[in-house]
Parts: structure tokens; C-alpha cells; sequence
């Protein structure tokens, strides 16, 4: 499939079809593995505004409790601005496979296989978030995932059910996922992702986690990278952007471009919750998406 026709399918899977010229729109095939040569919109044609569509409305007009940290995401720039002409031109050069270097921490973490990393970070008692979760956010996904997904703590839903992202945001990280022929249902490595948070507990009220909770949470994502040895890393949301890069850059400067985490190359992308409540920036996750596509393929 071409870029054009991803971009297309995606866009459908998105739930921003509306934003298509109707002809291109009507053009848009039911999945992206069915994508043939579709019409691509004009990136430099103005949106209008236009209702969420029903599937990807919140639930209740205000933000979900669950999602409120990241509706701290910094505000959409309007209007929309075009893809860089050097993403739409060339992808970026194919990483190798990572060879992610040894845990530098020291202890019994870095050489934990799966199991005892399991019984680690359930047991983890290192910060005060232990004293009111419900369970620990271990991560779902395929072991030897092409793909992580990291996003930033457990919210409400998350806590309830020991799984990450399965409140109206997951739903939407579903769909991005299938957008681009991923999934966290089992399947092969490369259609199967591995989705993790930087935090494993969820903070009380969905505060933001603090730098120390961080500090003593991060290694066991690191341990999880090293595992898993992705292909890739989408880091969803500033927070987790920020955590993993360790900067305090927005978001909007850090898109579009290449980073590393301990090797892995990462692409940074808003978080799903905000792309609820930002329907416009869904088409510059979209081109997070390719690039991270591109990127993961080495194309
Ligand atoms: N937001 C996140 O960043 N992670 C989750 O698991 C849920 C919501």
C-alpha cells in the first residue's frame, strides 16, 4: 500500500473522515489493509470545523476523570499547518534493529526476565502511589513487539482493570492502531504492539506524577524496553515525551523527527485523551503515525 492510500485509510480509521473532500471521503476504503490508490486530500486546503463524529464523542460533556492530565496538553496552533515537505518527501533512513545497551541500575532489575519483572512491579512499594492504587499497570502487548506504546500513568479504568488504556482514549489508540494494521490483540510481533505507561500506578485524583515518583518508576519501563527490544516507540502524550527525552520541550517542536530512547528510536505524538478534545491535531498524529510507520518498516 502507498503512503497516499495509508494516509487515507488512516484518516477513515480515525474517525476524521469528515475532513476529506467528499469524493475523496466516498473514496476512502473500510480498512487499511483494503486500501488501494485512493485521491489524497489537499494538505493545504483549509478544514472547517466540524462535530466529532458519535464514536469518538467523550461520553459526558466535560473531561472524563480518567483523562484529565492530558488535557494539559499545550493548545492546537490554527490554523492547521501542512505536513513538512520533508516528511511527505522522503522517509527517514531505516533504523537497524536496536541493540539497547545493559539497564545502568545496578541491582537485580537488569538482568529480571518477564516473570520476575511481573512479580517486581506488582510488588512495588519504591513511592506513595502504592498506598492507593487498586493494582499495578504492568503492560499488555506481544513480549517481542516491533512496536511500544508508551503512554504516561493509569487512570481510574486502568487501575480498575489492571490494563493500560482502556478508557475513551483507548478506544481511540485502538483505532489509531488498526489505522495502521496494529493491534494489542494477540498476533504476530509486528502486528501485535506492546503497550506500557511510565507510570505503573495510578497517581490519587490523576494528579500528575512527580519527578520522584518518575525517578523510581522509569526503570521498570527501561527493563520493559529492553525485553520487548521494539522497533519502535510512540510516546503518547508530553508527559510521557517529556519522561522518556528527558526535556521540557512542547510536544509541537519535538514532532516530526527521529528521537532516541536508550537507542530505540522514538516518535512523539499528542496523547489520545487530548486528541479527543483536539479533533483538528488528529491529522498531525496521523503524520506521527506514517512517520512512525516509516520508521519501523526502515523505509
Ligand atoms: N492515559 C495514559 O497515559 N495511560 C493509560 O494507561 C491511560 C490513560
Amino acid at each position: 500500500m502507498d503512503r497516499d492510500a495509508r494516509r487515507l485509510a488512516m484518516l477513515r480509521e480515525m474517525g476524521i473522515r469528515l475532513w476529506l473532500p467528499p469524493q475523496a471521503a466516498a473514496a476512502a476504503p473500510a480498512s487499511a489493509a483494503d486500501a488501494g490508490t485512493a485521491v489524497l486530500e489537499d494538505e493545504a486546503a483549509p478544514r472547517a470545523p466540524v462535530p466529532a463524529p458519535a464514536s469518538i464523542q467523550p461520553p459526558h460533556a466535560g473531561p472524563p476523570r480518567t483523562e484529565a492530565r492530558a488535557q494539559a496538553e499545550p493548545p492546537p496552533l490554527r490554523p492547521p499547518q501542512p505536513v513538512p515537505a520533508e516528511l511527505r518527501r522522503a522517509p527517514p533512513v531505516a533504523p537497524p534493529a536496536p541493540a539497547v545497551p545493559v539497564t545502568q541500575l545496578g541491582g537485580p532489575l537488569a538482568t529480571m526476565d518477564w516473570a520476575e519483572l511481573r512479580e517486581t512491579v506488582a510488588g512495588c512499594r519504591a513511592c506513595g502511589l502504592c498506598e492507593s492504587r487498586r493494582q499495578t499497570v504492568f503492560g499488555v502487548g506481544h513480549e517481542q513487539a516491533d512496536w511500544m506504546i508508551v503512554g504516561e500513568a493509569p487512570g481510574e479504568q486502568e487501575d480498575l482493570r489492571g490494563e493500560p488504556f482502556v478508557g475513551p482514549s483507548g478506544e481511540l489508540l485502538d483505532n489509531m492502531l488498526r489505522a495502521a494494521g496494529l493491534s494489542r490483540q494477540p498476533g504476530p510481533p509486528d502486528k501485535q504492539v506492546f503497550i506500557a505507561n511510565v507510570i505503573k500506578c495510578r497517581p490519587p485524583h490523576n494528579r500528575n506524577p512527580e519527578p520522584a515518583e518518575v525517578a523510581q518508576c522509569e526503570p521498570y519501563l527501561l527493563r520493559q524496553v529492553e525485553l520487548v527490544r521494539p522497533r519502535i516507540i510512540l510516546a503518547m502524550g508530553r508527559f510521557a515525551v517529556q519522561s522518556l527525552l528527558r526535556t521540557s520541550e512542547p510536544i509541537g517542536k519535538l514532532r516530526g523527527r527521529v528521537h532516541r530512547y536508550h537507542g530505540v528510536p522514538v516518535i512523539v505524538t499528542y496523547h489520545p485523551a487530548y486528541l479527543l478534545r483536539n479533533l483538528p491535531d488528529k491529522a498531525r498524529a496521523w503524520d506521527d503515525l506514517c512517520l512512525a510507520m516509516d520508521t519501523a518498516r526502515g523505509a
